[in-house]
């Protein structure tokens, strides 16, 4: 794992073992046994973390985190741990209180210390992350999840922002995956009305005759089956936004009542002869192209022009590859945390693979590939084998196949094989012959041929 670390220590000699122990971990550690030192450094340059013990000559652990939190702003500095002799946890608790994310009891494992600077510099980072995303903008977006930091991406967050005020009609259109339903659930977190309902209907999933009863309700008797009056959407999202999702499948008499309910806010249930009103924000969302839609006669015109009061368009990720590396990173970080495992990151090789790929399923394919491959990894990095192993970045080469080149296809099976084998037979190479069906001497023959990569 990367990321600069200050180690400060009077002890000279515990310097050395935990610096040592943290640069074997991957970190860059500066190490000084000077508090002064310490507060210097500091001052002069920037670190994801400082370690620093509490009692120094010249002053104390304390002391310096106390000048470090008047020093800086809250964002640009280290996450920082204190180091205390056995007994004395009331500095432990006052360098929490300034803001230390944690301490270390003396003596301790140096694994603990470890664990502690891996959480730490993870959170940093995350922490900074979202920062480096969303820079001066409202935090607020951050929380619903929309990660990048493209040109088209600020631009989709201030608009969506701006739009988030207004009580207007949205209309976001784009490709699968690309983030239209989170979109409109950060839009509708972000207005007024977020303590109000945000009703989904996802007319797509809902058959075409059960639709208008859904959007609008019905009395009882409206219909065969109606056997009780039921509440529509419509009503049920009253005073706070309705997200139709889907909304090119939506068949021409549902579309004419929609018209309606946006021209005049106003419909009647099934069945019913009560007009009811309603105070609704409508987001309607799809990834066909209305216009053409409209042109074909397919969709109705004035509905369209009613939905597309503020157009929302979302980009193709291979519009915005720059997102991919931080898109991958989230969602390592995510599925790593949900399953419990350590993956520090995702191989160099890896991440341009994934950043030239042209992500026809957009965000959703990119996610559903880290959280295969996260549930996959063997160790704490993601490496080719475990993303290619899922065909997840060449589904046009076909699943589970790295590439369209014969060889490399062959010696892939082949390592995949030998590897497998090996793993049921738990590393016995006889049985793993066997089971492969070849000689222990071909096996070894293999084995030294990709001695390497099994
Ligand atoms: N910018 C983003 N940052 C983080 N996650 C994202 C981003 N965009 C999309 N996602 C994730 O990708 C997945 C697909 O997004 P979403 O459901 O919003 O797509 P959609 O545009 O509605 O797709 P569809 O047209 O297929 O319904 C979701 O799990 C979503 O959380
Ligand atoms: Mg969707």
């Amino acid at each position: 794992m990367s990321g600069s670390i200050l180690l400060a220590d009077d002890e000279e000699k515990i310097l050395k073992t935990l610096g040592r122990a943290l640069r074997d971990e991957g970190f860059d550690v500066v190490t000084t046994p000077s508090a002064r030192e310490a507060s210097r450094l500091l001052a002069e340059r920037a670190f994801d973390l400082l370690i620093v013990d509490y009692l120094m000559p010249e002053k104390t652990g304390l002391d310096v985190i106390r000048e470090a939190v008047g020093a800086t702003p809250d964002g640009e500095r280290p996450a920082m741990v204190i180091m205390t002799a056995h007994g004395s946890i009331e500095s432990a608790v006052e360098a929490m209180k300034l803001g230390a994310r944690d301490y270390l009891q003396k003596p301790f494992e140096v694994e603990e210390l470890l664990a502690i600077a891996r959480r730490a510099i993870e959170d940093q980072r995350a922490r900074l992350g979202l920062r480096y995303l969303l820079d001066e903008r409202d935090v607020e977006f951050g929380h619903y999840g929309i990660v990048g930091n493209s040109r088209a991406v600020r631009e989709l967050l201030a608009r969506a922002e701006r739009v988030a005020e207004s009580r207007s009609t949205v209309l976001l259109t784009g490709e699968t995956g690309t983030g239209k339903e989170l979109v409109a659930r950060a839009i509708h977190a972000k207005s007024a009305q977020r303590n109000r309902p945000l009703i989904k209907v996802g007319c797509a999933a809902i058959p075409e005759t059960l639709l208008e009863s859904e959007l609008f309700g019905h009395t009882r008797g409206a219909f065969t089956g109606a056997v009780t009056s039921k509440k529509g959407r419509f009503a049920l999202a009253d005073g706070g936004t309705i997200f139709l999702d889907e909304i090119a499948t939506v068949s021409q008499p549902v579309q004419a009542k929609l018209l309606r309910v946006l021209q005049e806010r106003e419909f009647e249930p099934l069945g019913s002869e009560r007009t009811e009103k309603v105070d609704v924000r409508v987001i309607a969302a799809t990834n066909r192209d209305l216009r053409q839609l409209v042109a074909e006669g397919k969709f109705q015109e004035d509905l369209y022009y009613r939905l597309n009061v503020i157009p929302i368009t979302l980009p193709p990720l291979r519009d915005r590859r720059e997102d991919i590396p931080l898109l991958v990173d989230h969602f390592v970080r995510r599925f790593a945390s949900s399953a419990g495992k350590r993956i520090d990151g995702v191989e160099r090789a890896v991440l341009d693979d994934l950043t030239k790929y042209d992500w026809p399923g957009n965000v959703r394919e990119l996610e559903n590939t880290i959280e295969r491959a996260v549930v996959l990894a063997n160790g704490t990095v993601l490496t080719q084998e475990t993303v290619w192993l899922m065909g997840a970045v060449t589904p046009a080469h076909g699943p589970g196949l790295p590439s369209l080149r014969l060889h490399q296809n062959v010696e892939w099976a082949e390592r995949e094989t030998i590897r497998r084998a090996l793993e049921r037979s738990r590393g016995v190479k006889k049985d793993a012959a066997e089971l492969m069906g070849i000689s222990q001497r071909a096996l070894s023959h293999y084995l030294l041929k990709y001695k390497d990569s099994i």
